[in-house]
């Protein structure tokens, strides 16, 4: 562990629960032992809070582990659970979505019984299209009302949904339509990113010719008004198919292990995961964390998470966890500086936003930014902050419980993955006393631990491995169509554990410290990124002879993609903007979340005897570090070669 790691285990400021807020917080401490006692009796409990068909026979069957289900025998409908329960408890006036679009007139407020009626509307679309359960749907949208619709008709018929980024590239898509096997891909012309409107319907089409007559139809929501490219047979228009359907759609009670989505997510190998999430699990997982950590009240709260509906955040706490909660949320579609960088306050303001959900690297370009344009707002309305995707620096959590949470508000760092499909580390608002950086103590039901290399429980202040002991609700089931994949990413490397691919350590108190990815998994701005996988990108390049990849450490982003690159001979002498062109060639390839911040032209790669890339002595020169240990390099002049090159570069 570095230095500065080691440093922030010292971090000694300490925030006690508001008194108010413990006095009536929805979870106190008995939580923790009542789970421990009888761990299958309190994940039954949660089960409680959602509506059920028929119950479950069994809470737990874990009879052929890896492979677990959760409440065997019950059936139950994820739609319903998020949308019509409400409707039919009288609950149909209430706000589900404030939804605030990027132009700032552009805003709409969407109350549970309208909610129920657009999803019913599209459940009926889909149906016409041919849609049946089990068929899969592939959903690439922007932040519109539109994306979460979808996802609740694909719910409601039982149909998995995959959610594409929209920001990432066609060939990203069609690689997950086809791993997939989607039928119907669900589109807009466009969506708006810093006042203009960025088209992703040609992305749709490329992707589309590349799946061979796989999918039957796109459904393309109006939302730009761009000129779009058309073709009649695959092509239909939201508006033209799903506005003339009915309102009304019964809906059919699923298998609580029906599988409710497929979410790609990068491994170690250049080929993402398709991670599947399947019902009842799932939807108490999310609901009873979304409940116990933001401390919900759905009578009074007004909830917003900032993340894309493309990854699991938006998932797990934008959709399935705080609908089914019954919550008020805000639904944005833009970025946090347009028209101007103090959006996200000024909306927090106007809608009296009370539980707040974001990411570090937000908070750091805030905290950039300056104090005086948070200061402008009126932001007494929050009572509880989040903070999700890679480690909170205790600098940035200081300064978010500041300046944002105006010093009263507790701040949650929760620690989850879009495998575990929930949180599973957190504080408790209303229970523990917050230390800044650290994500503390599993939540009740959960059975995190800190191991060595041999899978014992490492001793308070040591460091480790992070690991699951015990099976939880909303656990990926398996990786789409690879059941061998999933034992070995996650199972094989101590019996019986789950191995989550981060290294943590137990402070003196036994409170958890994630400290980021052991494998060559990066984290950029809280997005999971592949090393090899853009590796594989710059070396499918004309130009490229080899790449090697790392993560170093960016103030803004948590990590950044830097790239060493090895040209072919016959790009010598090329005098074009190669850097340029490898950075656009990753973007094309991926999507822009993947473009590299710096690229290097070396003329070797440090690699070990066996041929393996050194890729922590690389990171020592994208952090401009002294190199380290270079003993086992098969050639032990590379460094000062690599070195010596790229100083005559600059
Ligand atoms: C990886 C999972 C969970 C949704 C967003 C990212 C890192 C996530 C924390 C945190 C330290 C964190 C881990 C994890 N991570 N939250 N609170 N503290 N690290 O989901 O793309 O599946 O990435 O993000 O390294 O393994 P994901």
């Amino acid at each position: 562990m570095n230095d500065a790691l080691s440093n922030l285990m010292h971090e000694d400021r300490r925030f006690p629960p508001p008194a108010e807020l413990a006095a009536s917080a929805n979870v106190t401490a008995e939580a923790y032992d009542r789970a421990t006692q009888d761990r299958e009796a309190f994940w039954a409990e949660q089960a409680e809070r959602l509506d059920w068909g028929r119950k479950w026979d069994r809470v737990l069957d874990w009879d052929n582990p890896p492979f677990a289900k959760w409440y065997t025998g019950g059936t139950i409908n994820a739609s319903v659970n998020c949308v019509d329960r409400h409707v039919a408890a009288g609950r149909g006036d209430k706000v589900a979505i404030h939804w605030v679009g990027e132009p700032a007139d552009d805003t709409r407020d969407i109350t549970y019984a309208q909610l129920q009626d657009e999803v019913s509307r599209a459940a009926n679309a889909l149906t016409e299209l041919g849609v049946v359960k089990g068929d899969r749907v592939a959903i690439y949208l922007p932040m519109i009302p539109e994306a979460v619709v979808t996802m609740l008709a694909c719910a409601r018929l039982g149909a998995p949904h995959t959610v594409v980024f929209g920001g990432f590239s066609a060939d990203a898509l069609a690689s997950r339509i086809v791993d997939c096997g989607a039928k119907v891909v669900v589109t807009a012309d466009g969506g708006y990113r810093r006042n203009a409107p960025s088209a992703l319907k040609p992305a749709v089409d490329e992707a589309v010719a590349k799946t061979d007559g796989l999918v039957e139809h796109v459904l393309v929501v109006r939302r730009t008004g761009q000129e779009v490219a058309w073709n009649d047979s695959v092509d239909v228009w939201w508006d033209d198919v799903v506005a003339r359907q009915s309102s009304e759609h019964t809906p059919k009670l699923h298998d609580s292990e029906h599988p409710l989505y497929v979410m790609y997510t990068s491994g170690t190998t250049g080929k993402p995961k398709g991670i599947l999430h399947t019902t009842g699990g799932y939807l108490v997982g999310t609901s009873y964390t979304h409940w116990a950590v933001f401390d919900l009240k759905p009578d009074t709260d007004v909830y917003w998470c900032t993340a894309d509906i493309g990854w699991v955040t938006g998932h797990s706490y934008l959709v399935y966890g705080p609908l089914a909660n019954g919550a008020t949320q805000v639904l944005y579609e833009g970025t946090p500086d347009s028209p101007h960088k103090g959006r996200w306050w000024e909306i927090i303001e106007k809608y009296g936003v009370t539980i707040f959900y974001t990411a570090p690297t937000a908070i750091r370009t805030f905290m950039k930014w300056g104090d005086d344009i948070p200061a402008k707002y009126d932001l007494s309305s929050l009572r509880v902050l989040g903070s999700v995707g890679e480690p909170i620096n205790p600098e940035a959590y200081v300064w978010y419980r500041s300046t944002i949470g105006g010093d009263r508000c507790p701040v949650v760092d929760t620690w989850w993955q879009t495998e575990t499909g929930q949180i599973l580390i957190s504080p408790l608002p209303g229970v523990t006393e917050a230390k800044p950086g650290s994500a503390q103590v599993p939540l009740p039901g959960i059975a995190a631990d800190v191991v060595d290399d041999d899978g014992n429980s490492v001793p308070d202040g040591h460091g480790g491995y992070l690991i699951l002991r015990e099976p939880w609700p909303a656990m990926l089931r398996t990786i789409w169509g690879d059941d061998e994949r999933y034992k070995d990413t996650y199972w094989s490397r101590w019996p019986g554990v789950y191995f989550a691919g981060d290294g943590a350590k137990k402070d003196e108190d036994g409170d958890i410290w994630v400290l980021g990815r052991v494998d060559d998994v990066m984290n950029v701005s809280g997005h999971r990124l592949s090393t090899t996988e853009i590796e594989s990108a710059l070396v499918s390049h004309p130009k490229v002879a080899e790449a090697a990849v790392v993560g170093a450490a960016d103030e803004t982003t948590g990590q950044a993609v830097c790239a060493f690159v090895i040209l072919r001979d016959s790009a010598a002498g090329d005098t074009s903007d190669i850097v340029a062109e490898l950075r656009n060639h990753v973007a094309k390839e991926i999507g822009a979340i993947a473009k590299p911040r710096q690229v290097m032209v070396v003329p070797e790669l440090p690699k070990t005897r066996s041929g393996k890339i050194m890729r922590r002595l690389l990171r020592d020169v994208a952090e401009n570090r002294e190199i380290g240990d270079v003993t086992t390099l098969a050639d032990s002049s590379v460094m000062s070669l690599i070195q010596s090159g790229l100083s005559s570069n600059d």
